[in-house]
């Protein structure tokens, strides 16, 4: 039996526009300049982007420490676009309701951080956020499909997760192959860390709707320049099978 998401929240609907609109550049707020929060937010918005992923660090699901739930609301506060927000923590369970309240439209834990994946998909769905799930690059496929039916989002880590700046890790395409194989079309498929301008093209033609990008981004001067310039590199590579 397919578990039915709840009827279409705001939020869930976030999740249709993106599919329609994928692929799509979103950014990572975690190099950007949080001296200037609400600029950075603006000049990204400005650059026409769809989406903010945020990544939620704890210092013991990965060896970083970013920010939490007190971020998530002050970006809330600056921003309408839809808050992806990717839960590297452990006992990522405890705090989905609260992560929900400070704003998260969607919200990805990793597989490798939860006991019962289902129940906390299904619980994210409850709450009427879209429910991702994110793998490590040392976590197969298979470790989610089984989930097809629970999730709007799987999150293919190119990047041991942890830090921006990192290499991009080419064993990501052959995931995101099989998983836009075998997932239904409606699951998005989020490729993350170490996306760039020889990246992302290849991301795009294996699969990937949602393309996060940190470094490419936010270590350069201009970010529309940036975006228009991913975001062509990416819409340039048809999707390696329809
Ligand atoms: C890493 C994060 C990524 C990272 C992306 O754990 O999940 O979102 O910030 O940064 P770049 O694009 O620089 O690899
Ligand atoms: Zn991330």
């Amino acid at each position: 039996m397919v578990d039915q998401a709840p009827c279409s929240s705001a939020r869930r609907r976030h999740l249709e526009e993106l599919r329609s609109c994928a692929p799509v550049v979103v950014p990572s707020l975690l190099l950007c300049d949080f001296a200037n929060l609400e600029q950075e937010i603006l000049r990204v918005e400005a650059a026409g982007v769809r989406a903010l992923h945020l990544d939620v660090m704890d210092g013991h699901f990965v060896p970083n420490l970013s920010y939490g739930l007190t971020i998530v609301s002050a970006v809330r506060r600056v921003t309408q676009l839809p808050l992806d927000t990717h839960l590297m923590i452990a006992n990522p369970e405890r705090y989905l309701e609260a992560y929900y309240e400070a704003g998260a439209d969607i919200i990805t834990v990793h597989a490798e951080a939860v006991a019962k994946p289902a129940d906390v998909l299904r619980r994210i769905r409850e709450l009427g956020a879209g429910a991702g799930i994110a793998i490590k690059p040392g976590t197969p496929p298979s470790a989610v499909l089984r989930f097809a039916d629970l999730c709007d989002l799987v999150l293919v880590m190119s990047v041991e997760p942890g830090f921006g700046g990192q290499l991009f890790e080419s064993s990501a395409l052959g995931k995101l192959r099989e998983l836009r194989r075998h997932m239904p079309r409606e699951v998005l498929l989020e490729v993350d860390g170490g996306i760039n301008d020889n990246t992302i093209g290849p991301c795009a033609q294996a699969g990937a709707d949602l393309c996060v990008v940190g470094s490419a981004i936010f270590r350069h001067r201009d970010y529309s320049a940036r975006v228009r310039s991913l975001s062509s590199l990416a819409e340039s590579r048809p999707l390696d099978h329809e």
